[in-house]
C-alpha cells in the first residue's frame, strides 16, 4: 500500500517557473522583470555594506548560538518598532510590542493563526489584486477571505470602490492594507485616501492589519510610515507585519516582526502570550542572524547612516528607472499611456500590458514579466531602455 497514493501535485509558483524559463533563455539581450527582488545596475541583488559591516562585528562578538526567546531579540524588537512607529511614539512605552518572525511571511502567518485561534469568526479582507501569498496564508489558517476592489480593469486605483466595499464589510472583520509600495500594482493611497479609509475602519469597527514589507522603498523611511503611524495614533488596536527582507537586503535571513498595538499594557501582554504560544508551534523560536544584523545597524549611528544612504540609493535608482522607461516610450507616442509607471511606488508596476502582450514580450523579445502585467521595475536596465521601449511599442502596435 502506498500512503502517498492520493497525494496530488500542485502547480509550482508561477514566478519561480518564470525564473527557470529566463535562465534557460539563450538570448543575450534577455531581461528579467519577474521575481520580486531589488537589483542594482549590474543586475545583482547586493548585500548592503552596512549589513556586511554589522556581520563582521557579529562574527567577532557572538559568543553563543543558543536559542533566543519566543519573541526574539528584545533589542531588535524595540529598534524595529521605533523605525516603524517613530522613535518617540508614546505607544512604545507599553502599548506596542514586536514579536520577531521568519520574515514578513512569518509575521503574516503568525497573524493569521492568531486571528483564527483568538478572534474566532473574523474574516479577513484583501485588496483585489494583492500579493498571491496573502490569499494562501489566510486560507491555510482557515479564515474566511474576502476582497475589496483596489485597481480595476482600467489599471487605475479606484479609491471610491474600495471605500464603498469596506463600508459593507461585516463589523469586527480584519482588513489587510499595504502600507506602501502595493504589491503587485505599485499604486499607493494618498494621505487623504488613508484618512478616508481610517474613517470607515472606525465606523465599521474593523481591525486593520497593515503589511509593511517595503519601508523606505516608496518615498522614504518616514514618509512610507504615514499610514501606520496615523492608524496607530487614531485606533486603540492595530496589527503590523514588518519585513526587513527588501530594505536591509536580508531576504534569505528571514527577518521580520509582527508588531501589535493594544489598548493598554495588560491586554498587550495577553496578546503577546498567545503569539509566543502560537509561534512555539510554528517555528519554536525565530532565526537569530538577520535580526542581530538589523539590531546592530539600528543601534549604531554610523552604520544606521550608512544603511539609510544605501536604502536611499536603491529607492532613487528605482524612481529614475521608472522615469527613464516613460521617457523612452515617448518617441513611440506611448508616454502618456504609460505615465502611471512613473507615478507608482516601490519595486512593482502594474504596467497595464495584457497577458497576450506579456507573452509576446517573452516569446519575441526575451522580456520576462508576470502574466498579470506586473513588472519588477528594479530589474530594468538603464542602458537598454530604448530596446525595451521598442519591444513594448511593437506588442502594443
Ligand atoms: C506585500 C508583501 N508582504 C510580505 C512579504 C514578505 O516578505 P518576506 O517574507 O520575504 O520578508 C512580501 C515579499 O515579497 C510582500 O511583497
Amino acid at each position: 500500500m502506498s500512503h502517498f497514493q492520493t497525494v496530488k501535485r500542485v502547480p509550482g509558483d508561477p514566478i519561480l517557473g518564470l525564473m527557470d524559463a529566463y535562465r534557460a533563455d539563450r538570448n543575450p539581450a534577455k531581461l528579467d522583470l519577474g521575481v520580486g527582488v531589488y537589483k542594482d545596475a549590474q543586475g545583482l541583488t547586493p548585500i548592503p555594506r552596512a549589513v556586511k559591516l554589522a556581520e563582521q562585528r557579529l562574527l567577532q562578538s557572538e559568543t553563543s548560538k543558543s536559542y533566543i526567546g519566543g519573541h526574539g531579540d528584545p533589542l531588535f524588537g524595540r529598534l524595529l518598532s521605533e523605525l516603524v512607529l517613530g522613535a518617540n511614539n508614546p505607544l512604545l512605552t507599553e502599548r506596542a510590542g514586536a514579536t520577531q518572525t521568519p520574515g514578513g511571511t512569518g509575521a503574516l502567518r503568525l497573524c493569521a493563526d492568531f486571528i483564527a485561534q483568538c478572534l474566532p469568526g473574523r474574516g479577513i479582507w484583501l485588496s483585489d489584486p494583492t500579493w498571491p501569498i496573502h490569499e494562501s496564508i489566510f486560507a491555510a489558517a482557515g479564515l474566511r477571505v474576502g476582497h475589496y476592489p483596489y485597481v480595476g480593469a482600467d489599471n487605475a486605483l479606484n479609491v471610491e470602490a474600495m471605500i464603498a466595499a469596506l463600508t459593507h464589510v461585516p463589523k469586527g472583520d480584519v482588513v489587510l492594507l499595504h502600507a506602501c509600495c502595493h504589491n503587485p500594482t505599485g499604486f499607493d493611497l494618498a494621505p487623504r485616501d488613508w484618512k478616508r479609509v481610517l474613517e470607515v475602519v472606525k465606523a465599521r469597527e474593523l481591525l486593520p492589519l497593515i503589511d509593511f514589507a517595503y519601508q523606505g522603498f516608496g518615498d522614504g523611511l518616514e514618509q512610507d510610515a504615514f499610514a501606520v503611524r496615523l492608524f496607530a495614533a487614531e485606533l486603540p488596536e492595530l496589527l503590523i507585519t514588518s519585513s526587513c527582507s527588501k530594505n536591509f537586503g536580508l531576504y534569505r535571513e528571514r527577518t521580520g516582526a509582527l508588531i501589535v498595538c493594544a489598548e493598554h499594557a495588560e491586554k498587550l501582554q495577553d496578546v503577546r502570550s498567545q503569539l509566543a504560544f502560537i509561534a512555539r508551534n510554528l517555528w519554536s523560536t525565530p532565526p537569530a542572524h538577520g535580526a542581530a544584523v538589523v539590531a546592530s545597524i539600528l543601534h549604531d549611528d554610523e552604520l544606521k547612516a550608512l544603511w539609510i544612504d544605501e536604502l536611499n540609493s536603491m529607492r532613487e535608482r528605482i524612481a529614475s528607472l521608472r522615469n527613464g522607461l516613460v521617457e523612452a516610450l515617448q518617441p513611440h507616442g506611448l508616454s502618456e499611456r504609460f505615465t502611471h509607471i512613473a507615478q507608482q511606488r516601490g519595486m512593482f508596476s502594474y504596467t497595464g500590458l495584457s497577458p497576450t502582450q506579456v507573452q509576446r514580450l517573452r516569446d519575441e523579445f526575451s522580456v520576462y514579466m508576470v502574466g498579470s502585467g506586473r513588472a519588477n521595475v528594479a530589474g530594468l536596465d538603464a542602458q537598454r531602455m530604448d530596446q525595451l521601449a521598442s519591444a513594448i511599442a511593437r506588442v502594443c502596435g
